[in-house]
């Protein structure tokens, strides 16, 4: 069974983004995998302080509502990272949740306690799902790198982008039928490529 753990960005339930993502889910669903949704929003947790006691630990010294979600993403098999574009990058809540991530980065470069081997690596895929309300080029450039970088540190290849730019233009998601078609395509292809 693929596991799959979807972490959503987006404070709007039922928004662009939560909706496109949950498209993708079921595709991903239909196709075999079991599927998780974390929606940050509703996770209360604190920011990274920037203590760097994960620098001699590789241990985050805040326990609170976020620290289980991080064991559940070392378990899983694909990681679905889904935020809108707020200010040309990922949202406050996104980029909240990836600095209290730091103790991975810790872990792999400092304390050098957690090594992803190829093996490992070719079988742990990270998506970015992602809405803009504009449709101009590069909308998402500022994005890539955030999430990238929680990628590399938590061990899953950066594999694909499920990008629906131009929100507005289309009045938002419910003026634009196809970008669930499309996500609920993309989600099943994943998973299917995974199966074979
Ligand atoms: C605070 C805020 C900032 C935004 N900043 C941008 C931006 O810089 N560029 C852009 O293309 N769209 C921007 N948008 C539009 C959203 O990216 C777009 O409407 C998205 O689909 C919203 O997804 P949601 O419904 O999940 O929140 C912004 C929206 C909000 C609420």
């Amino acid at each position: 069974m693929i596991n799959l753990l979807a972490i959503n960005g987006s404070p709007r339930k039922g928004g662009n983004t939560e909706t496109v993502l949950d498209a993708f889910l079921k595709g991903a669903e239909d196709a075999g995998a079991s599927v998780t949704k974390r929606r940050l929003v509703e996770i209360q947790h604190k920011n990274c302080r920037g203590c760097n006691e994960c620098h001699k630990t590789g241990v985050c010294v805040i326990r609170d509502n976020l620290t289980p979600v991080f064991e559940d993403i070392l378990s899983a098999d694909i990681l679905v990272l889904a935020s809108p574009i707020y200010s040309m990058s990922v949202t406050a809540e996104m980029k909240s949740f990836i600095d209290r991530g730091q103790f991975l980065w810790a872990r792999k470069f400092v304390t050098k306690t957690l090594v992803f081997d190829k093996e490992h690596l070719a079988k742990h895929v990270g998506v970015f799902v992602g809405t803009s309300g504009q449709d101009i080029p590069d909308i998402f450039g500022a994005a890539f790198p955030v999430v990238r970088a929680f990628f590399n540190d938590s061990g899953f290849t950066y594999s694909k982008n499920v990008l629906f730019p131009g929100m507005d233009k289309h009045g938002g998601v419910k003026g634009w039928p196809e970008s669930v078609v499309a996500a609920e395509k993309a989600g099943r292809d994943i998973v299917g490529e995974m199966m074979k």
